[in-house]
C-alpha cells in the first residue's frame, strides 16, 4: 500500500521521509539536520529531460543552488554538465569529477588572474561584458561568450530578477555587437552567448517571451558579424511551488515554447549546429529536502511564538527576501494545525522569524519543525552568525543515509582566525 504524500517524499503523518522514520532521523543525527533525497533530484532532472524530448539539450546543474559535494558529484556522475558562478565553483566541478568542458562559467566581476585560471583549466566563461574578457585578451578561451541582459527580466522576487532594468548583470544587444566584434579582432573564432533573467518562475508565458527575444538577438548578432554560435544558454530560472496554493511549473509547455521559438529561427537557416544549455538550480534541489529543527521554545504572550535551534543563519532567503517556506510538525496531521503562530530562530536579530502567524499544531518543547524546500539556496546561503552552527547534511541514496556534512562545532567555526 502506498503512503500518501504531503510533499515529495514526505508522508502525509509527517513520520517519513525518503523512506525513512524522521524520529530516528533526529535521534541519530541531532538537530538542525537537512535531509535529501537523492531519488528526488533524480527525478526532476529527468523530467527536465523529458520534457525537451530528444532536442539537443545539455543540462549544466546550477551549483550555487547547492555545493553539497556529495551531491554535486552524484548529479555529474548522471551526466549532468556544471554551471559555475566563480573559480571556486569550477575547482569543486572538477573535484566532484566533472570534465572541463561539461562546465561553464557565469562569473562576475572577477580578477583578471581568476578568469586566466578558469580559461586555463578549459572551462568555458560567459563574460559578463566587453570589459571582463579584456582582463584575459592574451589567454582567451577558445570559445568566447556573452551574458546578454534581453531586456526583460522575471524572478519571484526583485533579488533574484537578473534581468531588465536596473540589474548589474549583462550587457544590451548594441553592447554585444561591439564585445563580439572586438573579440574576433582578438583571434576568437568560436562563440556562445548567454542570459540568466531571474529565478523562482513559475509561468511558461515568460519563458516563451524571454527565449524569443533571445534567440531572436542571437540571430541578428549572428547575421550582422558573421558568426555562428555554438551553444545558446538560456540561464536557469525554472520555479517550484513554495506555497501549497501555488501551481508547479508546467515543464512540458514551457519546454515546448523554447522548443518552438528555436526551431522558428532554425527554419530561417539560424543556429544549424547550435546546442542548447540549460542552467537549472532550485528546479533540480529545491524540493528534494527538508530542514528538520527542534523546538527549543514556547513563547505564549500576546501571541505564541515558536523558538526553533535554527533560524535566519540557515534560512537567510526569508528575511532577504520575504520568502515563503511551508513549516509542518513531524508527527501531526495537517487536520491539527489550528493555533497561530510566528517561528522564529536563535539570531540576536528581529528579522530572525521563519514564519509570521501561521496556523500550527499545539505543539510542545521537543517537536521537531519540518522546512520544506530547504534544497536550494538553504544551505548554500547559509551563515554561521552569532556562532551558531550550521546543519549536518544527510543524502538518502537507494534506501542508504550517508552523512555527508557534520554539524558546524566552535572549532570548525574558528578555523583560520588567529587565536
Ligand atoms: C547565471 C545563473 N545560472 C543559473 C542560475 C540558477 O538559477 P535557478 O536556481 O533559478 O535555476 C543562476 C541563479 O541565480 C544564475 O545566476
Amino acid at each position: 500500500m502506498s503512503i500518501p504524500m504531503i510533499y515529495p517524499e514526505l508522508s502525509a503523518d509527517c513520520n517519513i521521509y525518503a523512506g525513512k522514520s524522521i524520529t530516528s532521523l533526529v535521534e541519530k543525527y541531532h538537530t538542525p539536520l537537512i535531509v535529501y533525497s537523492m531519488k528526488r533530484i533524480n527525478e526532476n532532472i529527468s523530467r527536465i529531460k523529458e520534457a525537451f524530448d530528444d532536442f539537443p539539450v545539455k543540462i549544466h546543474y546550477a551549483v550555487k543552488s547547492n555545493y553539497n559535494p556529495f551531491i554535486v558529484s552524484k548529479i555529474i556522475s548522471n551526466g549532468t554538465g556544471i554551471d559555475a558562478a566563480n573559480l571556486n565553483e569550477v575547482k569543486l566541478a572538477l573535484l566532484s569529477g566533472a570534465r572541463p568542458s561539461d562546465i561553464i562559467a557565469t562569473p562576475n566581476n572577477l580578477s583578471g588572474e581568476e578568469l586566466a585560471e578558469i580559461s586555463e583549466l578549459g572551462v568555458t566563461i560567459n563574460f559578463d561584458h566587453a570589459g571582463q574578457m579584456e582582463l584575459i585578451r592574451e589567454k582567451l578561451p577558445e570559445t568566447v561568450s556573452f551574458r546578454i541582459n534581453p531586456g526583460i527580466g522575471k524572478g519571484e522576487f526583485a533579488g533574484i530578477t537578473t534581468a531588465g532594468k536596473n540589474v548589474k548583470f549583462g550587457i544590451s544587444k548594441d553592447e554585444a555587437m561591439d564585445a563580439y566584434k572586438t573579440a574576433k579582432k582578438y583571434g576568437a573564432r568560436k562563440f556562445g552567448i548567454h542570459m540568466m533573467t531571474g529565478s523562482s518562475v513559475l509561468d511558461p508565458e515568460f519563458f516563451r517571451e524571454s527565449s524569443k527575444i533571445f534567440f531572436s538577438i542571437a540571430s541578428e548578432l549572428s547575421r550582422s558579424l558573421g558568426i555562428e554560435f555554438s551553444f545558446m544558454d538560456i540561464g536557469g530560472g525554472f520555479g517550484v511551488p513554495y506555497s501549497p496554493d501555488a501551481l508547479p511549473l508546467d515543464i512540458k509547455k514551457t519546454a515546448g515554447y523554447i522548443m518552438e521559438n528555436f526551431n522558428e529561427f532554425h527554419k530561417k537557416g539560424y543556429f544549424e549546429s547550435t546546442e542548447l544549455i540549460l542552467e537549472p538550480g532550485r528546479y533540480i534541489i529545491s524540493d528534494a529536502a527538508i530542514l528538520l529543527a527542534s523546538i527549543t521554545s514556547i513563547k505564549n504572550s500576546t501571541h505564541r511564538i515558536i523558538g526553533l535551534d535554527t533560524g535566519m543563519n540557515t534560512l537567510i532567503r526569508i528575511p532577504l527576501y520575504g520568502a515563503h517556506h511551508e513549516i509542518k510538525i513531524a508527527g501531526y496531521n495537517n487536520s491539527v494545525y489550528t493555533v497561530p503562530s510566528d517561528v522564529t530562530g536563535q539570531v540576536c536579530e528581529n528579522t530572525d522569524y521563519l514564519a509570521h502567524d501561521i496556523l500550527l499544531p499545539d505543539v510542545s518543547v521537543g517537536n521537531v519543525a519540518i522546512i520544506l524546500n530547504a534544497g536550494a539556496y538553504v544551505s548554500s546561503m547559509a551563515s554561521n552568525y552569532n556562532l551558531l552552527g550550521t546543519p549536518a547534511e544527510v543524502v538518502i541514496d537507494d534506501g542508504m543515509e550517508i552523512l555527508t556534512r557534520e554539524h558546524s562545532t566552535l572549532d570548525t567555526m574558528l578555523t583560520g582566525f588567529l587565536k
